[in-house]
C-alpha cells in the first residue's frame, strides 16, 4: 500500500492478499467508505465479470481493483460512466507505453483484437437519489496459460502490449490516478468532449460487426458512440443507436 500511496492521493486503500472478489469487498462496506476507496487483491477466489461469468483471477500476474464511487446525479448518469472508465484506462495504458491499447464498446480493452482488461460497475443500495457504484476492473499483466481454464475470447496481456512492462505499484498507482481525475471530470461535464476521445481509441471504429441483444442478432458496420454512450450501428436501413448488447468482429 505505501508504496502506492506514495504515488497518488487516495482517500482508503485496502491491498488484501486473498479475497473473493474485490467488487463484492466494497459492495459489502459501502456505507462506511469514503468516495474514491479502493480495494487491490493479488488473487481472487471468485472474481466476477459481466453477465454472471467467472473472471479467472491467478495469483500476483494481473491487477484487480475496485474502486467505490457515489454519483449525485443517480443511476441514470451510470451508463456513460462505464464508458469514461475505459477510455481513462486506455489513456493511461497508452501513456505507459502501450500505445496500441483500444476500447470495445461497452467496457472491454483491447490489444491487437484480443482482451486486456474488462470492467464490471456494479450498483449497490440507494441513500436518497445518488447512486452508489463499486468500479471494477481487470486487466491482465502477465497472466500464464490457463491450463483449459476456458475464458471463451482471445485475451492477451499488458506485457505484449508494452516494450517495457510498467511496474505494477506504478501502474495501480497511475490508473487510480487516472480513474480519480475522470470521474470528477465526469460530473462535472457528463459525456462531452469523451465521444470523440472514445472514437478516437474505438477498436471496432468502421468496422464490420454484429451485435448481440438477447437471441437477437444485428450485423452492422460500427460508428462508434453518440452523445448518450450508445453504440452507433449502419445496418441497411442507416445509421441507429443501441443501448445493450455485445458485439464482435464479424466472422468470429
Ligand atoms: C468483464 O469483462 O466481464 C469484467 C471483468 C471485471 C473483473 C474485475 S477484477 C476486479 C473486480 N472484482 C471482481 O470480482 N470483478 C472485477
Amino acid at each position: 500500500c505505501d508504496k502506492i500511496l506514495s504515488q497518488v492521493k487516495c482517500p482508503q486503500l485496502e491491498l488484501i492478499p486473498i479475497i473473493d472478489s474485490t467488487n463484492q469487498y466494497l459492495l459489502d462496506r459501502f456505507g462506511l467508505l469514503p468516495k474514491g476507496a479502493v480495494c487491490l487483491a493479488e488473487y481472487q477466489q471468485a472474481g466476477r465479470g459481466r453477465r454472471g461469468r467467472q473472471w479467472l483471477s491467478p495469483f500476483g500476474s494481473n491487477l484487480y481493483l475496485s474502486m467505490y464511487w457515489r454519483l449525485d446525479a443517480g443511476m441514470a448518469a451510470a451508463m456513460g460512466l462505464s464508458l469514461i472508465v475505459g477510455v481513462a484506462i486506455a489513456e493511461t495504458l497508452q501513456s505507459l507505453g502501450a500505445n496500441e491499447v483500444r476500447v470495445k464498446w461497452p467496457n472491454d480493452l483491447y490489444y491487437k483484437d484480443k482482451k486486456l482488461a474488462g470492467i464490471l460497475v456494479e450498483m449497490t443500495g440507494q441513500a436518497g437519489d445518488a447512486a452508489h457504484l463499486v468500479i471494477g476492473m481487470g486487466l491482465n499483466i502477465d497472466m500464464p496459460d490457463t491450463e483449459g481454464s476456458d475464458i471463451g475470447q482471445a485475451w492477451t496481456n499488458l506485457s505484449q502490449a508494452c516494450d517495457k512492462l510498467p511496474e505494477r505499484n506504478h501502474l495501480a498507482a497511475e490508473l487510480i490516478d487516472s480513474l480519480q481525475k475522470t470521474l470528477i471530470t465526469y460530473e462535472q461535464v457528463g459525456l462531452d468532449g469523451f465521444v470523440e476521445r472514445w472514437n478516437r481509441i474505438d477498436n471496432f471504429l468502421n468496422r464490420p460487426v454484429k451485435l448481440l441483444i438477447g437471441q437477437r442478432v444485428i450485423e452492422g458496420i460500427a460508428r462508434g458512440i453518440d452523445k448518450q454512450g450508445a453504440l452507433l450501428l449502419e445496418t441497411e436501413s442507416g445509421i441507429e443507436p443501441y443501448i445493450g448488447g455485445e458485439i464482435s468482429l464479424r466472422g468470429c
